[in-house]
């Protein structure tokens, strides 16, 4: 096999925190989520914990996730066997007075709940890893929005999308920067950091700022950094000083891809904003959640049809070879080879891959 095809064979490396939901989407009522082909059943007990565990019923292997969860235990929906959040059962609702529990033990997931997300360790050695922090999710100088994109590709294609800032050239409208111009790569054993030079459409340096988000005619040009880091399996963004941007991966499968887009706008420049009460400000973060939610939507279904489509045609005829202009990619696909096989990322032939 080439390096070519490696890449969308690979699978990810497990022992890394990943994003499975969004805090918002684990109620009291059981929640099927899937890593790596791995299906999983995430529910709340009666503290609000929430708990990660696979989701597959001992007794008839239907999914957990069609029960309920009763007194903080997830109740099979098909005969009302119990389990609790360590996965273990705790009550079989006919079990005779000659018999005892099954001793079965379900597969349990280490999860964290962190700055609005639910993040699931999958590997076994989870002490090198570290959740990364999402420090503009609670800062009060920060509007979130946030944009689910699934795709059906392979991992690789959504980040190589990411990391490529010169396709700025697909999204006209809504782009938010032009003219970009990669300085600078750095790369190492755990990630890849590109700063490019490019024109940034927004300012949010006064009041009416934000509404350059949606009001095309008020954005002016003026040159920015925009820097991309793949800090693997992860990524973060930053235009300038005004936008900093995360994309939270959840790979499903081989061809299938979950991510969170999370877009913040800074409210740094206005120090008069800063001097009010803290309640207000609380509300105004509240109140402008999503302001870029249409831009953040339209932006991802443009990249979304354009990264299906390099799927299809890599799963149908894959071409023999592409023309890859931006080195950024090349250190992207290192990084991932690196990741998944383990091997050193001097041994990917370094040759652009499609
Ligand atoms: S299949 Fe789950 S309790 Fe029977
Ligand atoms: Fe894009």
């Amino acid at each position: 096999m080439t390096a070519n095809s490696d890449i969308r064979q690979l699978g990810i490396n497990l022992n890394h925190w990943y994003v499975v939901a969004q805090s918002s989407e684990v109620t009291d009522q059981p929640l099927n989520v899937n890593l790596w082909n791995q299906s999983i059943v995430l529910f709340r007990d009666c503290l609000g914990t929430v708990h990660g565990l696979e989701d597959r019923c001992p007794h008839r292997h239907v999914r957990l996730s069609h029960g309920i969860v009763i007194q903080g235990n997830l109740e099979c929906a098909y005969h009302g066997w119990q389990f609790n959040g360590n996965g273990q059962c705790v009550q079989v609702p006919y079990l005779a007075e000659n018999q005892r529990l099954p001793t079965c033990q379900l597969r349990r997931y280490l999860v964290q709940e962190q700055d609005g997300f639910i993040w699931l360790f999958p590997g076994k050695d989870s002490t090198q890893a570290q959740i990364p922090e999402i420090p503009e999710w609670t800062h009060l100088n920060y509007i979130a929005t946030v944009s689910v994109i699934h795709c059906q590709t392979h991992y690789s294609f959504l980040i190589e999308n990411l990391m490529d800032m010169y396709h700025g050239h697909l999204h006209q409208d809504l782009q938010a920067w032009t003219d970009a111009r990669l300085e600078k790569i750095q790369e190492n054993q755990g990630q890849v950091e590109a700063d490019y030079q490019a024109q940034s459409y927004y300012k949010i340096d006064k009041i009416w700022s934000v509404s350059q988000l949606f009001i095309p005619a008020l954005r002016r040009l003026h040159p920015e950094r925009l820097r991309v880091s793949y800090v693997y399996p992860h990524w973060i963004s930053s235009l300038g000083k005004d936008f900093k941007i995360y994309c939270l991966f959840c790979p499903i499968n081989l061809t299938e891809t979950r991510a969170y887009l999370i877009h913040f706008t800074s409210l740094e420049s206005f120090w008069r904003l800063h001097k009010l009460p803290v309640k207000f400000r609380q509300w105004l973060k509240h109140r402008l959640f999503g302001a870029a939610q249409n831009l953040l939507d339209g932006l991802v279904k443009q990249d979304i049809v354009m990264i299906e489509e390099e799927q299809q045609i890599h799963l149908n005829c894959p071409p023999p070879k592409s023309h890859e202009l931006n080195p950024v990619i090349t250190a992207v696909q290192r990084l991932i080879w690196h990741q998944a096989t383990g091997n050193p990322m001097s041994d990917l032939n370094s040759e652009s891959t499609n």
